[in-house]
């Protein structure tokens, strides 16, 4: 693990080059449009008129997924006219990885030639307007709480202090909000907060993030949306407002509350995706 941080800190760029290349040595697809497949969205790589698929465990250095319900490959194929990068399988702080090694796929598709980043997952509930299986556009972000990809040495991809007052570009939020009105997709829109998990939240975190401004908490986007910001992604994401955070309702929380309501909602979660898609 160590020799591999110190490599990511000194030789970062090096490396995406080189992972780069052996994507390139496979597929010289160019995308448009790069696409972080979250719980609920598994099966959109199935809705992508596939062109290629590159498996991480195939990309040297390479962070794999090992949560159950995440796939680790690449899928490289078109939705509508639009040429796309999708990452089926995502991976989590929880499970092990530094957040340097989290911004790795990002920046390769970036490198690949994507211009926009949309962040898909599911996350819990916290405003109290929200219901089990809304989607929420997210407008901002809280990452206070976990480590920043873009510690240590800048890698040039991007600027040493970015900012991020427009993280979530607030054009992309306009088309989509668009988007989901002529689909007659009803869609919240919120502050989305990480946490390291892989623990579900107290009751008292809840409070915590409530007060602090957090519509709904994940474990994974907020790292991912920094990554891109910095590397000059547009970005835009969305939630799946997969169960109501702990400590709203009394009762415990599950993963399989999580993954039943992500599946139940699958479907209409696919067509907005790729409305979205087809929109921007
Ligand atoms: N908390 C954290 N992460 C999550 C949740 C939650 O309630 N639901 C889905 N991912």
């Amino acid at each position: 693990m160590l020799p591999f941080i110190i490599i990511v800190m000194i030789e970062v760029l090096v490396m995406y080059k080189k992972q780069l290349q052996i994507i390139r040595n496979i597929t010289d697809f160019e995308p448009e449009i790069a696409l972080v497949l979250g719980s609920g969205l598994g099966n959109f790589a199935e809705k992508i008129d596939k062109v290629c698929e590159v498996e991480y465990s195939q990309i040297e250095g390479m962070p794999v997924s090992t949560a159950p319900t995440h796939k680790g490959s690449f899928i490289f194929g078109f939705v509508g006219e639009k040429r796309v990068v999708a990452m089926q399988g995502r991976v989590h702080l929880y499970e092990g990885y530094s957040a340097q090694q989290v911004a790795m796929p990002i920046r390769i598709m970036r490198l690949l030639g994507a211009k926009t980043l949309i962040l898909t997952n599911a996350a819990g509930g916290i405003n109290k307007g929200f219901n089990c299986g809304d989607f929420m556009m997210i407008t901002d972000h809280i990452a206070s709480f976990v480590p920043s990809p873009l510690i240590g040495k800048n890698c040039e991809l991007g600027t040493r202090f970015p900012d991020m007052s427009n993280a979530y570009s607030k054009a992309l939020q306009q088309r989509i909000k668009a988007v989901a009105k002529s689909n007659n997709i009803p869609l919240k829109s919120g502050v989305y907060a990480q946490l390291t998990g892989p623990q579900f939240e107290t009751p008292a975190e809840i409070k915590m993030l409530a007060t602090l401004g957090a519509d709904a908490v994940g474990m994974s986007t907020a790292i991912e949306a920094i990554t891109a910001v910095h590397c000059g992604f547009e970005v835009c994401g969305i939630s799946l407002i997969s169960n109501l955070a702990c400590g709203i309702l009394d009762k415990p929380l599950t993963s399989e509350e999580v993954t039943d309501t992500a599946n139940a909602v699958a479907p209409q979660f696919e067509t907005l995706i790729t409305e979205i898609i087809k929109a921007i």
